[in-house]
C-alpha cells in the first residue's frame, strides 16, 4: 500500500524520485507527488492517478533541487483526489506517509482546536501538523521529531523534509518496511530495495520502533526510546532483478508465461532431481509436531488452503488454516510444540506479518514461504522458504502462486517422510511427478491460447461467473474467481462443488457459466454428477479436465478445455494455467487495467 522514497542528492532528484516511485507503483496509483528543497524553499507537484500523469505535470513545471521526497498511494483515508495526494505540507513541513495512522481522529480534534487547518481528509496530515507545533513551541527538528513519534498510534513508514533543513530527510518506520540505501556521497530512502535498485544495493533496512536522520555522508538511526542503535549495512540480492515487460503486452502475461522457468528453479532449491529426494530443508522435526498452523491473505491463502490437503494426505499432519484477517483475532488455542507457517509473495503483508506475531508470542516455531527474502515475514521467521518466482509486478498474482504451491508440495512430502507416512519409494514418486511440472507446464502454455481466446471473448459479456472443483481443486476454483474478479470486474465465486445443491444452485440459468475444474481424480465422478446437476438446470458448463477426463465426461458442454493427464499431486499447478490465461483474456477483451486493477495495490500494509 504507498510507496514513499526520498535522496539526499548532489544531483538535482527530482527525476530519480519519480523513476524510484515507479518501482514502487506496484503499491499503489491512486496519486502520487513529490516535494524538494530549492534555494531554502519547500515547493512540490502532485497529481491524481497514475504516475505518468505526474510526470506530465513535471514536464510543465519542473522541481529543483537536490533533496527529495516523493510518494505513490493507495487511498485509505480521503478520496483518491489531487488534494490529498503526498507530500503534505505545513509550516514548512513536507511529509510522505504509508500506513494509516489510528489515532489521527483524536489528534486532529486536538489541533484544530490549537489552531490547525486541514487542507485534506488524510490520516498522514496530523503527522505534520504534529511537527509544526511542536516546532512552534521552540522544539528542535530531532526532539519534535520523537515527540510527535511518541503520540502516534498505528502502522507508519514516515519520510519527513524540513524547509529549515536542506540537508536532512528524517524517517520512522512502525509497521511498514522502509530500507535505507547507501549511495557515493549521496543517501536514499524507500519502501524496499527494488525501488532503490538503480542508486545503490548497499542496503539498511530499519526494524518497528526505528527512526532516522540521513544526510548525504549517511544516516544516524535511532530506537524508539531515542537511543542511537546500529542496524546491519546488507547487500541486497532484491536489486538484481530486472522489472521490465519483455516481449509482452502486460507484466502478468509476461510472469504467467515464466512458470515453467520459474517452477523449476524453485524445485531446484527443494528437491534433488538426481535421486529424487526431498532436500531436508527445515530444522522442524515434523515427526514431533502435532499439528500445523497455516496462515496467509487472498491468493496466498489459497496456495495455503491446497497446502492443507498435501500436509493432511501425505504427512497425516492436522493443519489449522485460516485467513490472516481472521487468524489474527481468533483466539485459536496453540500449542508450542506446533509449527506455523505463513505465506506471503510480498512478505510484507499486515495482517499476515501480525498472525505471525501472534504465533511467535505463543512460542511456536515459525516457517515463512516468500518471494521477497529481505521482506519483513521472512526476517521475522525461524525458517525461511523461498519461492524463488523473482519479482510480480501484476496485482493479479500468478507465478508467485504456482510457485508457492510447488514450495509447500515439497514440503508436505519432506513432513511425509519425517513422520514416517511417506516410504521412500512414494518419496521417489511424487518427486518425479514434481519434477516433471516445467515441461508440462510449458506444453500447457504453447497449446491453450487459442481456445481460450474464443472463450474469454464471450465470458466477457457475462455478468456472474461460478467456478466448482472438489479436493484441491475446490482452493483452485476460489483462485480462478479471485483472479476473474480482481482484472475483470466480473462478479465471480468459487465454491466446492458438493455444496452446489446447498444453495448456489439456486443461481444457475442458461445466462450463468459455471467453470468446472475436474482432473481425472478420484473424485472426478462426483464431480460429474454436479456437473448434470448444472445441465438440468438449463447451465452452460465450461468443463476444464485431462484427456482421461474429457473422454470419460460424456456431458454437452459449451466448452472443455483438455490438459495432459498429470500426477494428482502437480494438478493444482498445472490447471492454474487456464484459469489464469482465461482472467487474464477475458480482462484484455474488457479494456481494464490488467497489472494495476481499480482499487487494488500489490502490497497490502495496512489492516
Ligand atoms: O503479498 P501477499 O502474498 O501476502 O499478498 C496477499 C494478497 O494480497 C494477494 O495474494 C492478493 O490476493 C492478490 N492480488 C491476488 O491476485
Amino acid at each position: 500500500m504507498c510507496g514513499i522514497v526520498g535522496i539526499v542528492g548532489q544531483q538535482p532528484v527530482s527525476e530519480r524520485l519519480v523513476y524510484a516511485l515507479k518501482r514502487l507503483e506496484y503499491r499503489g496509483y491512486d496519486s502520487a507527488g513529490i516535494a524538494t528543497i530549492d534555494g531554502g524553499a519547500l515547493d512540490r507537484r502532485r497529481a491524481e492517478g497514475k504516475l505518468v500523469n505526474l510526470e506530465a505535470r513535471l514536464n510543465e513545471q519542473p522541481l529543483a533541487g537536490t533533496i527529495g521526497i516523493g510518494h505513490t498511494r493507495w487511498a485509505t483515508h480521503g478520496a483518491p483526489k489531487e488534494r490529498n495526494a503526498h507530500p503534505h505540507f505545513t509550516a514548512g513541513i513536507a511529509v510522505v506517509h504509508n500506513g494509516i495512522i489510528e489515532n489521527f481522529a483524536e489528534l486532529k480534534d486536538e489541533l484544530t482546536a490549537s489552531g490547525a487547518e486541514f487542507h485534506t481528509e488524510t490520516d498522514t496530515e496530523v503527522v505534520a501538523h504534529l511537527l509544526a507545533r511542536l516546532r512552534r513551541d521552540g522544539i528542535g527538528r530531532r526532539e519534535a521529531m520523537f515527540a510527535m513519534l511518541r503520540r502516534l498510534r498505528g502502522a507508519y513508514a514516515l519520510a519527513v523534509l524540513f524547509e529549515d533543513d536542506p540537508l536532512t530527510i528524517m524517517a520512522a518506520r512502525n509497521g511498514p518496511p522502509l530500507a535505507i540505501g547507501h549511495g557515493d556521497g549521496e543517501m536514499f530512502l524507500g519502501s524496499d530495495a527494488i525501488a532503490l535498485a538503480p542508486f545503490t544495493n548497499e542496503i539498511t533496512y530499519l526494524i518497528d520502533g526505528d527512526w532516522a536522520i540521513i544526510d548525504k555522508t549517511g544516516v544516524h538511526i535511532f530506537d524508539i526510546d531515542g537511543n542511537v542503535v546500529a542496524r546491519p549495512r546488507q547487500v541486497s540480492s532484491d536489486v538484481a532483478y530486472m522489472v521490465d515487460k519483455g516481449n509482452h503486452r502486460h507484466f502478468m502475461e509476461k510472469e504467467i508465461y515464466e512458470q515453467p522457468e520459474v517452477i523449476s528453479h524453485a524445485l531446484g532449491h527443494y528437491i534433488n532431481f538426481i535421486d529424487n529426494r526431498v532436500v531436508p530443508v527445515w530444522d522442524i522435526d515434523f515427526a514431533k509436531v502435532p499439528n500445523l498452523a497455516l496462515s496467509a491473505c487472498g491468493t496466498a491463502y489459497l496456495a495455503g488452503l491446497i497446502g492443507k490437503y498435501w500436509f493432511e494426505r501425505y504427512a497425516r499432519l492436522p493443519v489449522e488454516i485460516d485467513v490472516a484477517s481472521e487468524f489474527r483475532y481468533r483466539e485459536i488455542p496453540l500449542s508450542p510444540q506446533s509449527a506455523a507457517l505463513f505465506i506471503s509473495q510480498s512478505g510484507e503483508t499486515a495482517d499476515t506479518l501480525a498472525s505471525l506475531r501472534y504465533c511467535k508470542e505463543h512460542g511456536l516455531k515459525i516457517g515463512a514461504v516468500v518471494n521477497t527474502r529481505e521482506s519483513t515475514i521472512a526476517r521475522e521467521s525461524d525458517a525461511v522458504f523461498p519461492i524463488l518466482a523473482g519479482p510480480e509486478i501484476g496485482v493479479a498474482s500468478t507465478k508467485a502462486f504456482t510457485c508457492q504451491l510447488a514450495v509447500l508440495a515439497a514440503l508436505a512430502v519432506g513432513a511425509g517422510r519425517a513422520r514416517g507416512t511417506v516410504s521412500e519409494q512414494e518419496e521417489q514418486a511424487l518427486v518425479k511427478s514434481l519434477a516433471e511440472m516445467p515441461r508440462i507446464m510449458g506444453q500447457v502454455l504453447n497449446s491453450i491460447q487459442p481456445k481460450i481466446e474464443l472463450l474469454s471473448r464471450e465470458l466477457s459479456k457475462c455478468r456472474d461467473v461460478l467456478y466448482l472443483g472438489r479436493g484441491t481443486s475446490f482452493p483452485l476454483a476460489m483462485e480462478g474467481a479471485l483472479k476473474l474478479k480482481e482484472i475483470s470486474y466480473i462478479h465471480a465465486e468459487g465454491y466446492a462443488a458438493g455444496e452446489l445443491k446447498h444453495g448456489p444452485i439456486a443461481l444457475i440459468d442458461e445466462n450463468m457459466p459455471v467453470i468446472v475444474i475436474a482432473p481425472h481424480d478420484r473424485f472426478f465422478d462426483k464431480t460429474v454428477s454436479n456437473m448434470q446437476e448444472v445441465a438440468a438446470r438449463g447451465g452452460r458448463i465450461i468443463l476444464i479436465t485431462d484427456e482421461m477426463g474429457a473422454a470419460a465426461s460424456k456431458l454437452d458442454t459449451m466448452h472443455t478445455i483438455v490438459l495432459p493427464n498429470v500426477d494428482e499431486i502437480i494438478a493444482p499447478m498445472i490447471f492454474a494455467l487456464p484459469i489464469q490465461l482465461l482472467a487474464y483474456h477475458t480482462a484484455v477483451v474488457m479494456g481494464t487495467d490488467v497489472d494495476q486493477p481499480r482499487n487494488l495495490a500489490k502490497s497490502v500494509t495496512v489492516e
